[in-house]
């Protein structure tokens, strides 16, 4: 036989999710000179994950890595193999069975828990389910949000907060011709949202945001950002980080809350308040929430070592609405060892390894499902180009197959009735969407139901 990785034995290679990492994977594959067939299984009908269900609608210009992705997915020796989610319609050990090696960059597909009495209450929700039922996921279409409720509070303050904190705070003018979904258009068109909190455990010079998102908060036409300056007194330990030359992001930040505390409210329609060295204790209420307890922290520990430490000063704040917003989770796959304190497949050098350390022969990942829930698209590049570089050393050893992937494969998904969706079915889905946006001025009107993404594959 000849040599695994040349044109008449190409390296079969499964990549699990159509994310970012996924279609990084699938280019620095495609491209290693190795002979490569790529099948890229996707557990929904739409590929390109948190750039299509997370980036928020009204950043297209984020969204504009979905051009270099549609351009990999059309390179020979690439399939999609859409609708197709491993542990419900195939196993790991089926893909084993099929594939020289499985690269899993599934992502982080939930939410972290705070674990605090009434987090579970009627009105308090993830970022998660937010974020995608704003953006026309399937498996969120039928959530609801009260958004007659006047006062919002958003735990945590990364990124993803201040995209909540926007959709909230515009008007829907500002976001009609975007991509968002048309019923969380229609349900914001009715939004009694006035005031929203969003609150730090940590101190200003802590918050995750990057400074064009913190800023933007700053600029919004219908509602004005509100800080109080006795927040902004950092202690020694702070001064010292934000002095530190590589910490110019949390500089940055500091000096945008003080511009914002220097402003005065101007009377626009909402106002968003920034807390910082709070922790919610408690969600109260009697059916659904009605406030949050918040407990004033200190900070703990040295420069960028510091721990948000509570003291036993508390605040109570009214709110109908509450958004935990504190970082994402991977979930297990059935086959594929799990870590889940960090919510990840564990790893070394990208080859993902059991409990004892062992190496998983043909199991590698990238991305959030590697690294956990942190880093923006561009961060999954250099990521999954690095597992890839591991996978490629290791091909004289990757274990045999029994029948060489996509046809062994597709002929299982079709005896299990499994609509696999191809690229050119994408394709197909993708340019309706386009043309349903057109009349309202939409880059697209997204399908939010499987079955509909389906069905447009028998038209025509
Ligand atoms: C709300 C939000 C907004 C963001 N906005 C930005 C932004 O504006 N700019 C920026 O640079 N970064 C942004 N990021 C970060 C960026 O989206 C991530 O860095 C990136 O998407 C991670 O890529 P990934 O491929 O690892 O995971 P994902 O993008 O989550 O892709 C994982 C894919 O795997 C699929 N999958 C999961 N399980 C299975 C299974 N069992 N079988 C088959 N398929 C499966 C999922 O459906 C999904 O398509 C944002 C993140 C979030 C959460
Ligand atoms: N426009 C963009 O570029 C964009 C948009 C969205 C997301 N992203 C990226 O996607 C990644 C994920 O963003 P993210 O906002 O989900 O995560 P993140 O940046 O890690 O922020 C999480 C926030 O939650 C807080 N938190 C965590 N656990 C908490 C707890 N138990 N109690 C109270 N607060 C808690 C964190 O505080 P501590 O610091 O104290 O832990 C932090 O403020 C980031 O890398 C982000 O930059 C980018």
């Amino acid at each position: 036989m000849e040599a695994l990785g040349t044109p008449p034995n190409p390296l079969h290679v499964a990549v699990v999710g159509s994310g970012p990492s996924g279609f990084y994977a699938a280019e620095a594959l495609l491209k290693s000179g190795l002979a490569v067939r790529v099948d890229m299984i996707e557990r929904l009908p739409a590929p390109y994950g948190l750039v299509r269900y997370g980036v928020a609608p009204d950043h297209p210009k984020l969204k504009e890595p979905i051009l270099l992705y549609s351009a990999i997915a059309r390179l020979p020796h690439f399939s999609l193999l859409g609708n197709v989610a491993v542990g419900r319609d195939v196993s790991v050990e089926e893909l084993r069975a099929h594939y020289h090696a499985v690269v899993f960059t599934c992502g982080a597909q939930t939410d972290r828990q705070l674990g605090i009495p009434g987090e579970n209450l009627s009105g308090s929700h993830t970022a998660t389910e937010f974020v995608a039922w704003y953006n026309g996921h399937p498996d969120y279409r039928d959530h609801s949000f009260d958004l007659s409720q006047e006062v919002v509070v958003i735990v945590g303050q990364g990124n993803v907060a201040a995209d909540l904190c926007r959709i909230l705070a515009k008007s829907v003018d500002e976001l009609t011709t975007t991509d968002i979904a048309r019923h969380a258009l229609d349900a914001l068109a009715g939004s009694k949202v006035r005031e929203i909190h969003v609150i730090g455990r940590r101190g200003p010079a802590q918050a995750k945001f990057t400074n064009k998102e913190l800023k933007e908060l700053g600029e919004l036409a219908n509602c004005d950002a509100i800080v109080d300056p006795r927040d902004l007194e950092l202690d020694a330990a702070s001064r010292a980080e934000i002095e530190a030359k590589a910490n110019f992001v949390a500089a940055k930040n500091v000096e945008i809350l003080r511009q914002f505390a220097a402003q005065a409210a101007s009377g626009k329609p909402r106002r968003l308040f920034f807390h910082f060295l709070k922790s919610p204790t408690a969600l109260a209420g009697t059916d659904r929430v009605e406030h949050v307890v918040l407990a004033r922290n200190r900070l703990d520990g040295e420069p960028f070592k510091q721990v948000a430490r509570e003291t036993a000063e508390t605040e109570m704040l009214r709110c109908g609405l509450v958004f935990r917003s504190i970082g994402y989770s991977g979930v297990p796959i059935p086959g594929v060892p799990f870590d889940p304190r960090r919510g990840v497949f564990p790893t070394q050098d990208g080859r993902i390894v059991d409990g004892a350390g062992a190496v998983m022969p043909g199991l590698y990942a990238a991305g959030w499902i590697k690294r956990g829930p942190t880093g923006i698209i561009g961060t999954n590049r250099a990521d999954s180009v690095s597992t890839v570089k591991t996978l490629l050393a290791d091909v004289v050893q990757l274990p045999p197959i029994k029948e060489p992937g996509p046809d062994g494969l597709r002929r299982l998904l079709s005896a299990r009735g499994v609509r696999t969706v191809s690229v050119e079915d994408w394709m197909k889905i993708d340019a309706l969407e386009v043309a349903r946006g057109q009349p309202a001025g939409k880059p697209r009107e997204k399908f939010t139901r499987v079955a509909e993404m389906l069905q447009c594959l028998n038209v025509g």
